[in-house]
């Protein structure tokens, strides 16, 4: 069944698990082909085989790469130019947390958090957006954060990241809309993924997880900034659970918003 992105190809990065994973599934739902890159081999072997049992004709290769690295985004990209020819889509999603202050994070954090949340943009932005730009044609598409839009506690480095990415999307849309590239950032808040499990940012079963929002809803998102009609471009999807403050700057989420609800 023919679906929106019937006949296009879409690269996502961070695809083995959350809102990559998600969004290679909601793209492929539509017909795209899709691309998945992430480290986890393993993971990436079962979303394909996912993938491969929908109903929409639509291919999934997997990649094995770490998108922080030259050498690894250059084999994505000849891999996927080789099986689909072009790159219409690219999902730029791969990214990682640490929470902690300026007192207790490291300079490792920081290279850490830049290498694989902003190295990694640079270098899938420089593999797939030239290619676009000579075909005329093409969707960026960042997941970026709220806290790309706000200053968060206990995030220092990982809003840097992210304010980093907003700013490269702005810029980058005066080289990409004159020559019919949409760039598009989603900005969700906190979304209940495996985000976070790996460094103690977060715990898995905590209930603040529950309220936040599904891969999947964020998956609509990115749907939604790759299926605008062709004269439109949607810049900025900024989403919000319903447990999160708009601007959560405060750092205001389920427990405190529960409390302040009750008037405590
Ligand atoms: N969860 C949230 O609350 C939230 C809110 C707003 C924005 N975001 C952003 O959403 C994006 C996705 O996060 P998520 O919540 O879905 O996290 P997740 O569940 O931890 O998934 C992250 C995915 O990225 C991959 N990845 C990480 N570093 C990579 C690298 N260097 N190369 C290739 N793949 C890499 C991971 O796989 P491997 O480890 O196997 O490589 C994994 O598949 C991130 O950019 C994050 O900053 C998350």
């Amino acid at each position: 069944m023919a679906g929106r992105l019937s006949g296009r190809t879409a690269v996502v990065t961070g695809a083995g698990k959350g809102i990559g994973r998600a969004s290679a599934v909601a793209l492929a739902r539509e017909g795209a082909n899709v691309v998945l890159a992430a480290r986890t081999a393993g993971d990436l072997e079962l979303l394909a085989a996912e993938i491969a049992a929908l109903d929409t004709g639509a291919r999934a290769l997997a990649v094995p790469t770490d998108v922080s690295e030259e050498a690894d985004v250059d084999a994505l990209a000849q891999a996927a130019f080789e099986a689909f020819g072009k790159v219409d889509i690219l999902v730029n999603n791969a990214g990682v947390g640490k929470n902690g202050t300026v007192a207790t994070l490291s300079t490792a954090d920081y290279d850490w958090l830049f290498k694989n949340n902003m190295r990694s943009t640079w270098l899938c932005t420089k593999a797939f957006f030239p290619p676009m730009l000579a075909r005329k044609e093409g969707w960026l598409i960042y997941v970026s954060s709220v806290a790309g839009l706000n200053g968060l506690p206990n995030e220092p480095i990982y809003c840097a990241t992210k304010f980093a990415q907003m700013g490269f999307a702005q810029a980058i849309d005066y080289e990409a809309y004159p020559n019919n590239v949409k760039v598009s950032v989603i900005a969700p808040g906190g979304a209940n993924t495996h985000y976070g499990f790996y460094n103690g940012t977060r715990t898995p079963g905590d209930p603040m997880l529950e309220g936040f929002h599904e891969p999947e809803d964020v998956a609509e998102a990115v749907v939604f900034a790759a299926t605008q009609p062709p004269k439109t471009r949607v810049f900025m999807v900024w989403m919000r659970p319903m447990n999160e403050a708009l601007t959560s700057g405060s750092g205001v989420h389920f427990k405190g918003a529960a409390a302040e609800a009750a008037g405590s």
